[in-house]
């Protein structure tokens, strides 16, 4: 039986890679894009899920918008926020258009289909989590229908990108995360620390430009303009696709190695937006999360290229 996830998204380059690769997938049923403003505006955003469905060419996948800022608190965009929507570079002619309906109120009435047909789903949180957090909020009905919640955030030994001490989802509305973290629903964290493990170089974008259709000279583009290399942190070439590891978590777990660990994040003063994980039971308290701490680099990127190849000649959709 193929997995229904929900894809809560901020799109961000790394976000079209993981919408591409989940798209790509005959073992997950892609339910709906919910869109949040995160690296871009809401109305960005949403432009780019219409660009990167189109381009996926899985029209009948629909897009809801949902929140445009933080429950609380400074709205923070991401670091190309001034760039805007990625579409236009796309040179897109077709996009997808978004739905009536909002983004909370499909992850509510999704979550409770799921719980009355005792299904429940995944939601794949890729960007800031107001969505998910206004949803858990709406009833505690929402949260029987949510079998896990697979997300990307947070920062440990390698510490903030966005800020010395945070990474940008958690950062960007640290309140909703602290709401998530509370929901009992079960949590599969992919932190910096180890998105950071594995890197995209020229030579795995030569790749899929060449074998990965539209999507593959897509991803070469948005990742050769928004260069994510950064040679002082990471010593090598190459820059990380944080939001891909999601999916490919779904599809390969055995790739990663992780920890069941208690989280928490400040929600408030200087450092709001920190996350912490008690790797070594300090508190002795029951873990609240599973956090993912090594992937294996090799078998991510064989991983991308074997299911994005669906896109080219090689693959057949
Ligand atoms: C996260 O922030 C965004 O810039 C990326 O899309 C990713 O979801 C990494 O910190
Ligand atoms: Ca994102």
């Amino acid at each position: 039986m193929t997995e229904q996830i929900i894809i809560d998204t901020d799109p961000g380059v790394d976000d079209a890679v993981a919408i591409w690769l989940a798209l790509a997938a005959p073992e997950l049923e892609v339910l709906g894009i919910t869109t949040v403003a995160g690296n871009v505006s809401l109305s960005d955003v949403c432009r780019n899920a219409g660009s990167i469905i189109a381009k996926s060419g899985r029209q009948d996948v629909a897009i809801y918008a949902g929140s445009h800022g933080p429950l609380t608190g400074t709205q923070r965009f991401g670091k190309y926020a001034h760039i805007g929507s990625f579409a236009s570079l796309l040179k897109d002619e077709g996009s997808v258009a978004v739905s009536a309906e909002h983004a909370v109120q499909f992850i509510v009435r999704k979550a409770q289909e799921a719980a009355r047909q005792q299904r429940p789903i995944t939601l794949c949180a890729l960007g800031p989590l107001t969505n998910i957090a206004l949803a858990l909020n709406f009833s505690p009905e929402v949260a029987k229908g949510i079998k896990r919640i697979v997300m990307m955030g947070g920062a440990f030994s390698a510490m903030g990108h966005r800020t010395p001490w945070a990474e940008f989802n958690f950062y960007a509305d640290p309140n909703a995360a602290a709401r998530v973290f509370r929901s009992g629903i079960p949590l599969v964290i992919m932190p910096l620390d180890m998105t950071f493990q594995a890197l995209l170089t020229e030579a795995h974008l030569e790749v899929l430009a060449h074998d990965a259709g539209e999507p593959g000279r897509a991803i070469q583009h948005l990742f050769t303009t928004f260069d994510r290399n950064d040679p002082g942190r990471f010593l090598r070439d190459g820059g990380p696709v944080h939001d891909a590891t999601v999916i490919a978590w779904l599809l390969e777990p055995e790739l990663f190695q992780g920890c069941e660990v208690t989280v928490g994040i400040a929600t408030t003063g200087e450092t709001a937006g920190y996350c912490w994980a008690d790797f070594y039971h300090k508190l002795k308290q029951q873990a609240n999360a599973t956090v993912m701490r090594h992937i294996d680099e090799q078998g991510f990127h064989s991983l991308l290229q074997r299911v994005l190849a669906v896109y080219g000649s090689k693959g057949e959709k």
